[in-house]
């Protein structure tokens, strides 16, 4: 049986409308995100007549990223995940030295409140959207890290959530969502089979399935690491900014925001060139860009990067452009390169990151052996997701394992000798 739900509009927030991103048709709020005419995506439109708030306005709010509240999708007051985002940008020299830059941040979403990646940020928007429609179920198709946002947030606001993940994922999101007590489904396939199921179960259903039906309100969240960055600069622009890709949302979004804030007169600086980055294990829009397709030529995803595992992006023609029209390029990164980038993340700038993060880092080095950053660049790197959840990367014996650390009795003379032995090799 089919269940349609009807939007119903909550007192303090109400959505907003919808837009086709390529024909332009409008369609009223409600959980759908595919143009009924064209099948293009559909976007929340702003109210064109809303007033939008100075700097020292901004300033002046809780450090969340409903700050930027006049650019999310909604009028009235969010009710849900309240306390998401603003993570730290972090100077990193001995990163800029690698890459030959002037400057270089980590935009460090590895300690995302409350789930520790960048997913926080899209669900908390997503749930407010579901909350306002009255829906009390909410889900999604996972490559791991929305699976534990969705199910974290979705445990804390009473919504019910089921959600769908390859069957094969890392142990650490798999723990790592069922502990929130959702309805945790494991499918024997690719992300892109989740996905499609997802697609048929949004119909049947009626939940919000956050990447489905919510996908306009949800996409939205990720703009809020572009006001971020810029506002963390001192209201000013890097000159180019490296994110990693899986549907490809992001760096579209990251584009938008940046856009956002130059029309709002926020910030000072140009359009930052935005690098996507992927695994060659799946890199069909790193293909997008470097071939100058027109369509994507969709992969079976072998990688160890599982969180950025998608083979047939949704947002990747979108992605493209985004990259292309602001003078980047798009960069693929072999395996052992994964594991070297988290290493050097941790060792260069302290900060333990995820496989997705390894990505990022390893595909700016090449992107920097390729010459395609300038001595005067400001660049930041985005880092997605937390290491904790993908330990496997590290100790995986094919790769650049970490060393087993020296088991010993607790004796001094026992110290004395490990140290000697130590020093006897530097
Ligand atoms: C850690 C991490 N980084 C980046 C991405 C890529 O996001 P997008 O699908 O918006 O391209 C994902 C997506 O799952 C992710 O989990
Ligand atoms: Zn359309």
């Amino acid at each position: 049986m089919t269940t349609t739900i009807a939007p119903t509009s909550s007192d303090t927030l109400r959505p907003n409308d919808l837009v086709c991103r390529l024909c332009k048709t409008p369609t009223p709020a409600a959980p759908v995100a595919i143009c009924e005419h064209c099948l293009g995506p559909l976007d929340p439109a702003p109210n064109p007549d809303r007033v939008l708030p100075s700097r020292a306005v901004i300033e002046s709010r809780a450090q969340s990223l409903w700050r930027y509240l006049e650019w999310l999708p909604f009028e009235g007051k969010p009710v849900h995940s309240l306390d998401t985002g603003f993570t730290p940008l972090v100077e990193a020299p001995r990163l800029a030295k690698r890459l030959g830059v002037a400057k270089c941040w980590v935009k460090n979403d590895a300690v995302s409140h409350p789930t520790l990646s960048f997913k926080d940020r899209v669900v908390a928007t997503a749930i407010n959207a579901a909350h306002a429609f009255g829906l009390d179920t909410i889900g999604c198709a996972s490559t791991g890290n929305l699976a534990n946002a969705v199910a974290a947030h979705a445990a804390r606001a009473g919504l019910k959530a089921w959600i769908f993940i390859p069957a094969d994922l890392e142990q650490g999101k798999v723990i790592g969502t069922q502990v929130y007590g959702p309805n945790l489904v494991r499918i024997t396939g690719t992300y892109d089979d989740v996905n499609r199921l997802c697609a048929q179960i949004a119909d049947h259903y009626g939940w919000g399935i956050v990447n489905v039906n919510l996908r306009g309100y949800y996409g939205e969240g990720s703009k809020t690491m572009a006001f971020e960055i810029a506002e963390q600069l001192g209201w000013r622009l890097p000159t180019a900014v490296v994110a990693p890709m899986a549907g490809g949302s992001l760096v579209t979004k990251l584009r938008k925001g940046f856009r956002e804030f130059t029309e709002a007169e926020l910030v000072q600086g140009t359009a930052p060139r935005i690098y996507g980055t992927q695994a060659l294990g799946c890199a069909p829009i790193v293909n997008l860009v470097e071939r100058d397709l027109d369509a994507i030529e969709p992969v079976v995803p072998n990688t160890i990067a599982r969180s950025i595992a998608i083979g047939n992006p949704a947002d990747g023609m979108f992605a493209k452009r985004a990259i292309v029209e602001t003078g980047g390029s798009a960069a693929g990164v072999a395996e052992e390169a994964i594991v070297d980038g988290i290493r050097t993340l941790a060792e260069e700038v302290g900060i333990f990151t995820e496989t997705a993060g390894g990505v990022t880092v390893a595909g700016a080095l090449k992107l920097a052996q390729q010459g395609r950053f300038r001595a005067d660049d400001e660049v930041v790197l985005c880092i997605t997701g937390q290491g904790l959840k993908t330990v496997e990367a590290v100790i995986d014996p094919s790769l650049r394992p970490l060393p087993e650390a020296p088991v010993i009795a607790p004796r001094l003379r026992e110290v004395k000798a490990l140290v000697a032995s130590m020093e006897s090799r530097t």
